[in-house]
């Protein structure tokens, strides 16, 4: 009866919680660009005026980077985190936006009602599901139930260099019993997850120099080593005609799942070829003999994420470059360490090099897989009342993503995390359009409203 009053209100103030997160949107909070760093500042701030208009406790935190936003409210019963970042991915190529990426609106689409703008569903419009759901609690009850913290974060778009300091040094007041973490999305259009299983995430930037400068590819071509050359060999040898990825150890700590697991997953019905058709596609492309999810949520992968060298504007240009360049990651699972593949990645490189090129390496980031336990009973009362809202059982689901947060919170906190979240997959999140459903948003905050009742 109560939790109805509840969804009721958040039902009514709808479209005053969208009106709500466009203002939050409109704060172009992109955390790797330096020239956005006001910027960063101002969505914290508005974070903070927001929650503390919920009664909350909250403070701007100053790191050595972009400000943490911590708040806290009630002093008795179960104690629940939640997390979410405020920042954003920068906007490029910001000429295929259909619109100014920070003067956010709701469109109607053929498809569904979208709320349009960078970080509408990565992450304003998740976290605001969240905050939105204690404004209906608070309005109803005039009280928000058990006791919460809230923290949100300004860096994980570009590696969360000051969360583990950050967790360290405020350990005793960021632990609560359970985190929750709203920055995964459903299963499928209406199905809900608790992402159970996320991968880890290693990048490397790799430069490869000869020459000591730009050629006349008449003259010097052939007789001078191209660094291009030598770059796309090593790129393009880092895979087998399986998929597999080919550096020395690379598979050292990675799991089979168990049967059981294979099969729950097969049991989910996924369609790859919707998957991937939504796209433009129709062959999977990664390890041969694996289904799609088992590859998304289970293997790990090797990509290639930027590549420059040359001449690249418009006309022709007969170069042969001094340098060539490229960006590589790795998506890590099971008991993969990071560490060891980047010294066997770069020993490999190394290997790999002829006379009178060298390589160098600017490292980014380095976070191993994580996997929640889910034997406490709040996992099944979130599942239940995520069930309850959507209308269909809620899956216990992997990731193909990475949060590492969900990790340093097991480890610096002693706190498991719970990750529920309500994007969708053609939301085009880090891409030009990204888009948030406007059912996404307000389902999502039925959920939490009902999941924060089975909790407290
Ligand atoms: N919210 C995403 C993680 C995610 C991606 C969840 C896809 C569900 C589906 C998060 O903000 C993110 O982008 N993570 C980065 C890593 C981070 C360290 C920059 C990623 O996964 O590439
Ligand atoms: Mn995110
Ligand atoms: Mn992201």
């Amino acid at each position: 009866m109560t939790l109805d009053a509840v969804l009721t209100r958040i039902d009514i103030d709808l479209p005053a919680s969208l009106d709500r997160l466009l203002d939050l949107l409109r704060i172009p909070s992109i955390s790797t660009d330096p020239a956005y760093k006001a910027d960063c500042d101002r969505a914290a701030d508005w974070l903070v005026a927001d929650l503390a208009g919920l009664g909350f406790t909250a403070s701007k935190r100053p790191t050595s980077g972009h400000p943490m936003v911590v708040a806290h409210i009630g002093d008795a019963g179960p104690h629940l985190m939640f997390y979410g970042h405020y920042d954003v991915q920068p906007v490029d190529p910001v000429d295929l936006w259909t619109r100014d990426p920070f003067a956010p609106q709701i469109e109607e689409t053929a498809k569904a009602k979208v709320i349009r703008g960078r970080g509408a569903a990565d992450d304003k419009g998740q976290l605001m599901t969240f905050l939105e759901a204690c404004r209906a609690w608070k309005a109803t009850h005039g009280a928000l139930p058990g006791r919460i913290t809230v923290f949100l974060e300004g860096e994980e778009e570009s590696g969360s260099p000051s969360l583990i300091p950050f967790l360290k040094d405020n350990a005793d007041e960021l632990k609560a019993d359970i985190a929750l973490i709203c920055d995964t999305g459903l299963f499928a259009d209406r199905v809900p997850a608790i992402v159970t299983r996320l991968r880890g995430l290693l990048g490397e930037e790799i430069t490869i120099e000869g020459p000591t400068k730009d050629l006349h590819s008449g003259m010097y071509g052939g007789v001078a080593m191209n660094p291009i050359r030598v770059l796309t060999r090593i790129l393009a040898s880092l895979h087998d005609d399986d998929g597999r990825v080919t550096i020395p150890g690379f598979y050292d700590g990675v799991p089979e799942i168990p049967d059981t697991l294979k099969a729950a997953w097969d049991g989910l019905n996924f369609d790859h070829c919707a998957f991937l058709g939504d796209v433009g596609l129709s062959h999977l492309a990664g390890e041969a003999g694996r289904t799609a999810l088992e590859q998304i949520w289970s293997r790990p992968t090797c990509e290639i994420n930027g590549i420059e060298g040359g001449y690249t504007g418009d006309g022709f240009k007969t170069v042969l470059p001094s340098k060539a360049h490229a960006k590589v990651s790795f998506r890590l699972v099971g008991q993969q360490d990071p560490h060891a593949i980047r010294e066997s990645f770069r020993t490999m490189v190394q290997s790999m090099l002829p006379a009178d090129c060298t390589a160098s390496f600017t490292p980014h980031g380095a976070s191993p897989a994580g996997q929640m336990d889910t034997s406490g009973p709040a996992f099944e009362k979130a599942r239940q009342a995520l069930s309850e809202e959507w209308g269909v059982d809620a899956a216990y689901t992997g990731c193909g993503g990475s949060i590492p947060i969900a990790g340093y919170f097991k480890t610096y906190l002693d706190m498991d995390a719970m990750l529920i979240g309500f994007g969708r997959d053609d939301d085009q999140i880090h891409s030009p359009n990204e888009k948030y459903d406007v059912e996404c948003f307000h389902k999502g905050t039925r959920s939490w409203a009902r999941i924060l009742a089975a909790l407290t």
